[in-house]
Protein backbone atom coordinates (compact mmCIF):
# COMPACT_ATOMS: atom_id res chain seq x y z
CA UNK A 1 0.00 0.00 0.00
CA UNK A 2 1.46 3.35 -0.62
CA UNK A 3 2.18 5.56 2.25
CA UNK A 4 -0.13 8.30 3.60
CA UNK A 5 0.25 11.92 2.90
CA UNK A 6 0.37 14.63 5.51
CA UNK A 7 0.65 18.48 4.51
CA UNK A 8 0.44 21.69 6.43
CA UNK A 9 -1.87 24.10 4.31
CA UNK A 10 -0.86 28.13 5.03
CA UNK A 11 -3.52 30.43 4.01
CA UNK A 12 -3.17 34.61 4.33
CA UNK A 13 -4.72 36.45 1.36
CA UNK A 14 -7.01 38.10 2.71
CA UNK A 15 -7.65 38.63 6.68
CA UNK A 16 -7.49 35.47 8.03
CA UNK A 17 -4.00 33.63 8.99
CA UNK A 18 -4.45 30.29 9.14
CA UNK A 19 -2.92 26.94 8.85
CA UNK A 20 -4.30 23.30 8.93
CA UNK A 21 -2.50 19.70 8.96
CA UNK A 22 -4.42 17.29 6.65
CA UNK A 23 -3.76 13.49 5.90
CA UNK A 24 -4.57 11.63 2.93
CA UNK A 25 -4.30 7.80 2.92
CA UNK A 26 -5.15 5.71 0.08
CA UNK A 27 -7.83 3.49 0.85
CA UNK A 28 -8.94 5.67 3.94
CA UNK A 29 -9.14 9.16 2.32
CA UNK A 30 -8.64 12.08 4.13
CA UNK A 31 -8.49 13.45 7.80
CA UNK A 32 -8.44 16.84 8.78
CA UNK A 33 -5.72 16.78 11.27
CA UNK A 34 -5.94 20.34 12.47
CA UNK A 35 -7.35 23.24 11.21
CA UNK A 36 -7.00 26.74 12.92
CA UNK A 37 -7.63 30.03 11.98
CA UNK A 38 -6.81 33.69 13.67
CA UNK A 39 -8.94 35.90 12.25
CA UNK A 40 -8.17 40.16 12.17
CA UNK A 41 -11.82 41.48 12.25
CA UNK A 42 -11.05 43.76 15.86
CA UNK A 43 -7.57 45.09 14.20
CA UNK A 44 -9.91 46.09 10.71
CA UNK A 45 -13.37 47.02 13.31
CA UNK A 46 -12.06 50.74 13.11
CA UNK A 47 -12.10 51.14 9.09
CA UNK A 48 -15.02 49.75 7.82
CA UNK A 49 -13.31 47.33 5.94
CA UNK A 50 -10.11 45.33 5.57
CA UNK A 51 -6.47 47.53 5.02
CA UNK A 52 -3.99 45.49 3.36
CA UNK A 53 -1.21 46.65 4.73
CA UNK A 54 -2.65 45.89 8.56
CA UNK A 55 -3.99 42.44 6.93
CA UNK A 56 -0.16 41.92 5.86
CA UNK A 57 1.86 42.87 8.49
CA UNK A 58 -0.92 40.73 11.04
CA UNK A 59 -0.12 37.85 8.86
CA UNK A 60 3.58 38.24 8.91
CA UNK A 61 3.48 38.44 12.82
CA UNK A 62 0.97 35.54 13.22
CA UNK A 63 1.62 32.88 10.96
CA UNK A 64 4.46 31.44 12.79
CA UNK A 65 2.00 31.04 15.83
CA UNK A 66 -0.52 29.73 13.88
CA UNK A 67 1.64 26.99 12.10
CA UNK A 68 3.36 25.75 15.47
CA UNK A 69 -0.41 25.73 17.01
CA UNK A 70 -1.79 23.58 13.46
CA UNK A 71 1.28 21.34 14.40
CA UNK A 72 0.55 20.58 17.80
CA UNK A 73 -3.25 20.11 17.57
CA UNK A 74 -2.19 17.46 14.78
CA UNK A 75 0.45 16.12 17.10
CA UNK A 76 2.81 16.15 13.90
CA UNK A 77 6.40 17.35 13.59
CA UNK A 78 7.05 19.50 10.59
CA UNK A 79 9.64 17.04 9.54
CA UNK A 80 7.30 14.13 9.69
CA UNK A 81 4.74 15.79 6.82
CA UNK A 82 5.39 14.87 3.33
CA UNK A 83 5.10 18.77 2.23
CA UNK A 84 3.90 22.61 2.88
CA UNK A 85 1.10 23.91 0.56
CA UNK A 86 0.38 27.97 0.38
CA UNK A 87 -1.88 29.96 -1.16
CA UNK A 88 0.25 31.83 -3.54
CA UNK A 89 -2.89 33.95 -4.80
CA UNK A 90 -5.18 35.63 -5.94
CA UNK A 91 -5.58 37.83 -2.89
CA UNK A 92 -4.60 40.74 -1.27
CA UNK A 93 -0.87 40.54 -1.97
CA UNK A 94 1.19 41.96 1.19
CA UNK A 95 -0.51 38.86 2.74
CA UNK A 96 0.05 36.25 -0.01
CA UNK A 97 3.65 37.61 0.47
CA UNK A 98 3.67 36.79 4.25
CA UNK A 99 1.79 33.51 3.53
CA UNK A 100 4.70 32.28 0.33
CA UNK A 101 7.79 33.91 2.65
CA UNK A 102 6.77 32.04 5.54
CA UNK A 103 6.06 28.47 3.46
CA UNK A 104 9.49 28.90 1.82
CA UNK A 105 11.36 29.64 5.06
CA UNK A 106 9.48 26.19 6.61
CA UNK A 107 10.43 24.01 3.69
CA UNK A 108 14.04 25.52 3.11
CA UNK A 109 14.57 24.84 7.07
CA UNK A 110 12.66 21.19 7.17
CA UNK A 111 13.73 20.01 3.56
CA UNK A 112 9.92 19.39 2.37
CA UNK A 113 8.55 20.04 -0.67
CA UNK A 114 6.91 23.23 -1.52
CA UNK A 115 3.33 23.60 -3.50
CA UNK A 116 1.73 26.51 -4.15
CA UNK A 117 -1.90 26.81 -4.18
CA UNK A 118 -4.38 29.20 -6.16
CA UNK A 119 -7.11 30.23 -3.07
CA UNK A 120 -9.45 29.87 -5.44
CA UNK A 121 -8.92 26.15 -6.33
CA UNK A 122 -9.08 25.30 -2.49
CA UNK A 123 -12.56 26.25 -1.87
CA UNK A 124 -12.73 24.62 -5.23
CA UNK A 125 -11.57 21.22 -4.18
CA UNK A 126 -13.19 21.71 -0.58
CA UNK A 127 -15.95 19.02 -1.83
CA UNK A 128 -13.58 16.44 -2.32
CA UNK A 129 -11.76 17.17 1.41
CA UNK A 130 -15.23 16.79 2.72
CA UNK A 131 -17.33 14.17 0.27
CA UNK A 132 -14.69 12.47 -1.16
CA UNK A 133 -17.15 13.30 -4.08
CA UNK A 134 -15.82 12.51 -7.60
CA UNK A 135 -15.25 14.53 -11.28
CA UNK A 136 -16.62 16.76 -12.69
CA UNK A 137 -19.44 19.08 -10.14
CA UNK A 138 -20.42 22.37 -10.69
CA UNK A 139 -19.03 24.70 -7.75
CA UNK A 140 -20.61 28.52 -6.35
CA UNK A 141 -18.00 30.14 -4.59
CA UNK A 142 -19.93 32.83 -3.16
CA UNK A 143 -18.48 35.07 -0.12
CA UNK A 144 -17.13 39.02 0.46
CA UNK A 145 -14.69 38.65 -2.18
CA UNK A 146 -15.58 35.84 -4.74
CA UNK A 147 -18.55 34.89 -6.60
CA UNK A 148 -18.14 32.77 -9.81
CA UNK A 149 -19.74 29.34 -10.96
CA UNK A 150 -16.79 26.99 -11.60
CA UNK A 151 -17.13 23.27 -13.29
CA UNK A 152 -14.71 21.47 -11.53
CA UNK A 153 -13.50 18.58 -13.61
CA UNK A 154 -9.51 17.64 -12.20
CA UNK A 155 -7.93 18.75 -9.51
CA UNK A 156 -6.15 21.42 -12.19
CA UNK A 157 -8.73 21.63 -14.65
CA UNK A 158 -11.07 24.35 -13.71
CA UNK A 159 -13.97 25.82 -16.08
CA UNK A 160 -15.22 29.24 -15.38
CA UNK A 161 -18.96 29.51 -16.05
CA UNK A 162 -19.90 33.02 -15.81
CA UNK A 163 -19.53 35.89 -12.33
CA UNK A 164 -19.92 38.76 -10.77
CA UNK A 165 -19.18 42.01 -13.08
CA UNK A 166 -18.55 44.10 -9.93
CA UNK A 167 -18.77 43.12 -6.34
CA UNK A 168 -19.11 39.90 -4.54
CA UNK A 169 -22.78 39.44 -2.57
CA UNK A 170 -21.04 39.32 0.47
CA UNK A 171 -19.54 42.51 0.03
CA UNK A 172 -23.21 43.72 -1.15
CA UNK A 173 -24.30 42.23 2.13
CA UNK A 174 -21.75 44.22 4.64
CA UNK A 175 -22.22 47.35 2.37
CA UNK A 176 -26.08 46.99 3.01
CA UNK A 177 -24.84 46.25 6.59
CA UNK A 178 -23.24 49.53 6.46
CA UNK A 179 -25.79 51.68 5.48
CA UNK A 180 -28.25 50.95 7.68
CA UNK A 181 -26.28 51.63 10.79
CA UNK A 182 -26.23 47.36 11.64
CA UNK A 183 -23.44 46.15 13.17
CA UNK A 184 -20.52 44.11 11.41
CA UNK A 185 -19.76 41.12 9.34
CA UNK A 186 -22.76 42.45 7.44
CA UNK A 187 -24.48 39.58 6.25
CA UNK A 188 -25.29 38.08 9.76
CA UNK A 189 -26.71 41.15 10.22
CA UNK A 190 -28.72 41.99 7.22
CA UNK A 191 -29.90 38.41 8.05
CA UNK A 192 -31.14 38.32 11.31
CA UNK A 193 -33.31 41.19 10.53
CA UNK A 194 -34.62 40.58 7.50
CA UNK A 195 -36.15 37.56 9.58
CA UNK A 196 -38.56 40.06 10.95
CA UNK A 197 -39.13 42.15 7.50
CA UNK A 198 -41.66 42.00 4.93
CA UNK A 199 -39.63 41.65 1.65
CA UNK A 200 -42.32 42.13 -0.65
CA UNK A 201 -42.79 45.86 0.37
CA UNK A 202 -39.75 47.29 -1.65
CA UNK A 203 -39.19 45.61 -4.77
CA UNK A 204 -35.30 45.95 -5.64
CA UNK A 205 -34.03 44.87 -9.31
CA UNK A 206 -32.90 41.27 -9.58
CA UNK A 207 -29.51 42.30 -12.09
CA UNK A 208 -28.71 40.93 -14.86
CA UNK A 209 -31.58 37.72 -14.38
CA UNK A 210 -33.21 38.19 -17.30
CA UNK A 211 -30.13 38.49 -19.63
CA UNK A 212 -28.89 35.32 -21.06
CA UNK A 213 -25.16 33.61 -19.34
CA UNK A 214 -24.10 32.97 -16.27
CA UNK A 215 -22.58 37.04 -15.39
CA UNK A 216 -24.06 38.78 -12.22
CA UNK A 217 -23.77 41.83 -10.39
CA UNK A 218 -24.54 43.24 -7.40
CA UNK A 219 -23.43 46.84 -6.97
CA UNK A 220 -26.38 48.30 -8.74
CA UNK A 221 -28.79 46.53 -5.76
CA UNK A 222 -26.86 48.12 -3.28
CA UNK A 223 -27.75 51.20 -4.89
CA UNK A 224 -31.37 50.75 -5.49
CA UNK A 225 -31.23 50.04 -1.45
CA UNK A 226 -29.14 53.34 -0.80
CA UNK A 227 -32.17 55.20 -2.78
CA UNK A 228 -35.25 53.39 -0.95
CA UNK A 229 -33.59 54.27 2.40
CA UNK A 230 -32.78 58.04 1.47
CA UNK A 231 -36.22 58.48 0.33
CA UNK A 232 -37.59 57.34 3.87
CA UNK A 233 -38.56 60.55 5.66
CA UNK A 234 -38.09 59.14 9.74
CA UNK A 235 -36.79 55.68 9.27
CA UNK A 236 -38.64 52.86 11.65
CA UNK A 237 -37.06 49.87 12.90
CA UNK A 238 -39.56 48.54 10.97
CA UNK A 239 -38.34 50.02 7.55
CA UNK A 240 -34.84 48.83 8.29
CA UNK A 241 -35.84 45.20 8.38
CA UNK A 242 -37.93 45.98 5.53
CA UNK A 243 -35.16 46.82 3.34
CA UNK A 244 -32.80 43.56 4.64
CA UNK A 245 -35.72 41.05 4.05
CA UNK A 246 -36.48 42.83 0.54
CA UNK A 247 -32.37 42.81 -0.28
CA UNK A 248 -31.84 39.31 1.24
CA UNK A 249 -35.01 38.12 -1.27
CA UNK A 250 -33.31 40.01 -4.61
CA UNK A 251 -30.01 38.29 -3.68
CA UNK A 252 -31.43 35.03 -2.61
CA UNK A 253 -33.70 35.22 -5.88
CA UNK A 254 -30.35 35.90 -8.63
CA UNK A 255 -28.22 33.04 -7.53
CA UNK A 256 -31.38 30.87 -7.72
CA UNK A 257 -31.91 32.15 -10.89
CA UNK A 258 -28.45 31.71 -12.43
CA UNK A 259 -27.88 28.64 -10.27
CA UNK A 260 -30.51 26.67 -12.28
CA UNK A 261 -29.22 27.92 -15.29
CA UNK A 262 -25.21 26.73 -14.44
CA UNK A 263 -26.60 23.27 -13.12
CA UNK A 264 -28.78 23.35 -16.71
CA UNK A 265 -25.07 24.55 -18.62
CA UNK A 266 -22.70 22.26 -16.69
CA UNK A 267 -24.65 18.84 -17.24
CA UNK A 268 -23.13 17.33 -13.85
CA UNK A 269 -24.62 15.15 -10.64
CA UNK A 270 -23.47 17.55 -8.10
CA UNK A 271 -23.75 21.25 -7.12
CA UNK A 272 -21.52 22.77 -4.43
CA UNK A 273 -21.98 25.75 -2.32
CA UNK A 274 -18.90 27.35 -0.54
CA UNK A 275 -17.47 30.73 1.05
CA UNK A 276 -19.47 32.78 3.42
CA UNK A 277 -22.40 34.03 1.95
CA UNK A 278 -23.77 30.04 2.00
CA UNK A 279 -24.16 30.79 5.21
CA UNK A 280 -27.41 32.20 4.75
CA UNK A 281 -30.18 30.36 5.45
CA UNK A 282 -32.73 31.87 3.10
CA UNK A 283 -29.91 31.70 -0.13
CA UNK A 284 -28.73 27.97 1.20
CA UNK A 285 -32.73 26.88 0.79
CA UNK A 286 -32.92 28.13 -2.02
CA UNK A 287 -30.39 26.69 -3.73
CA UNK A 288 -30.64 23.43 -2.18
CA UNK A 289 -34.39 23.73 -3.60
CA UNK A 290 -33.23 24.45 -7.28
CA UNK A 291 -31.03 21.23 -7.08
CA UNK A 292 -34.06 19.40 -6.39
CA UNK A 293 -36.07 20.00 -8.98
CA UNK A 294 -32.71 19.60 -10.88
CA UNK A 295 -32.10 16.45 -9.80
CA UNK A 296 -28.78 16.59 -9.08
CA UNK A 297 -27.28 16.52 -5.37
CA UNK A 298 -26.39 19.16 -3.35
CA UNK A 299 -23.55 19.98 -1.06
CA UNK A 300 -23.16 22.75 1.33
CA UNK A 301 -19.47 21.91 3.50
CA UNK A 302 -19.54 22.58 6.79
CA UNK A 303 -18.99 26.30 7.36
CA UNK A 304 -15.34 26.57 9.01
CA UNK A 305 -14.87 24.66 5.89
CA UNK A 306 -16.56 27.23 3.25
CA UNK A 307 -14.95 30.16 4.92
CA UNK A 308 -11.03 30.79 4.23
CA UNK A 309 -8.94 28.14 6.37
CA UNK A 310 -6.06 26.32 5.60
CA UNK A 311 -7.11 22.72 5.01
CA UNK A 312 -8.49 23.35 1.80
CA UNK A 313 -4.82 24.43 1.04
CA UNK A 314 -3.65 21.67 2.44
CA UNK A 315 -6.38 19.72 0.60
CA UNK A 316 -5.38 21.20 -2.52
CA UNK A 317 -1.42 20.97 -2.23
CA UNK A 318 -2.31 17.20 -1.90
CA UNK A 319 -3.95 16.74 -4.75
CA UNK A 320 -1.34 18.50 -6.24
CA UNK A 321 1.33 16.89 -4.86
CA UNK A 322 -0.64 13.91 -6.22
CA UNK A 323 -0.24 14.82 -9.91
CA UNK A 324 3.41 15.31 -9.60
CA UNK A 325 3.42 19.41 -9.25
CA UNK A 326 6.49 20.56 -7.35
CA UNK A 327 7.47 24.44 -6.87
CA UNK A 328 10.72 25.51 -5.88
CA UNK A 329 11.83 28.96 -4.47
CA UNK A 330 11.44 31.04 -7.23
CA UNK A 331 7.22 30.34 -6.16
CA UNK A 332 5.85 33.84 -6.87
CA UNK A 333 2.90 35.72 -4.87
CA UNK A 334 0.12 36.13 -7.33
CA UNK A 335 -2.35 39.59 -6.53
CA UNK A 336 -4.34 37.94 -9.55
CA UNK A 337 -4.71 34.25 -10.89
CA UNK A 338 -7.53 33.34 -12.72
CA UNK A 339 -8.56 29.66 -12.03
CA UNK A 340 -9.26 29.42 -15.77
CA UNK A 341 -6.52 30.59 -17.63
CA UNK A 342 -8.99 30.73 -20.94
CA UNK A 343 -11.98 32.52 -19.43
CA UNK A 344 -12.19 36.75 -20.02
CA UNK A 345 -10.86 38.28 -16.83
CA UNK A 346 -12.83 39.67 -14.46
CA UNK A 347 -13.42 43.14 -13.79
CA UNK A 348 -12.58 45.07 -10.87
CA UNK A 349 -10.04 45.20 -7.89
CA UNK A 350 -12.67 44.06 -4.82
CA UNK A 351 -12.46 45.61 -1.41
CA UNK A 352 -11.49 41.75 -0.09
CA UNK A 353 -8.80 40.86 -2.74
CA UNK A 354 -8.92 40.24 -6.63
CA UNK A 355 -11.57 39.07 -8.30
CA UNK A 356 -10.11 36.20 -10.18
O1 LIG B 1 -15.83 33.32 2.94
P1 LIG B 1 -15.75 34.49 3.86
O2 LIG B 1 -15.56 34.24 5.33
O3 LIG B 1 -14.56 35.45 3.48
C1 LIG B 1 -14.31 35.94 2.21
O4 LIG B 1 -15.00 36.89 1.81
O5 LIG B 1 -13.40 35.39 1.56
O6 LIG B 1 -17.06 35.31 3.61
C2 LIG B 1 -17.35 36.47 4.36
C3 LIG B 1 -18.52 37.15 3.71
C4 LIG B 1 -18.81 38.49 4.34
O7 LIG B 1 -19.02 39.42 3.32
C5 LIG B 1 -20.08 38.22 5.14
O8 LIG B 1 -20.91 39.35 5.30
C6 LIG B 1 -20.76 37.15 4.32
O9 LIG B 1 -19.70 36.33 3.85
N1 LIG B 1 -21.68 36.39 5.14
C7 LIG B 1 -23.01 36.33 4.95
C8 LIG B 1 -23.54 35.59 6.02
N2 LIG B 1 -22.51 35.20 6.83
C9 LIG B 1 -21.37 35.70 6.27
N3 LIG B 1 -23.77 36.86 3.99
C10 LIG B 1 -25.09 36.63 4.07
N4 LIG B 1 -25.68 35.96 5.07
C11 LIG B 1 -24.95 35.40 6.07
N5 LIG B 1 -25.52 34.74 7.05
ZN1 LIG C 1 -11.86 32.64 0.03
Amino acid sequence: MTAAITFIGLESSCDDSAAAVVRYTPGAGAAILSNVVAGQDLLHAAYGGIVPEIAARAHAETLDLVVAQALRDADVRLRDCSGIAVTAGPGLIGGVLSGVMCAKGLAAGAGLPLIGVNHLAGHALTPRLTDAVGFPYLMLLVSGGHCQFVRVDGPNAFARLGGTVDDAPGEAFDKVARLLGLPPPGGPSVEAMAVRGDPDRVRLPRPLLDRPGLDLSFSGLKTAVLRAWEGLDAPTAADRADLCAAFQSAVRDVLAGKTARAIAAADVPLFAVAGGVAANRAIRDALAAVCRSAGVRFLAPPLPLCTDNGAMIAWAGIERFRLGYRDDMTLAARPRWPLDAGAAPMLGGGRKGAKA
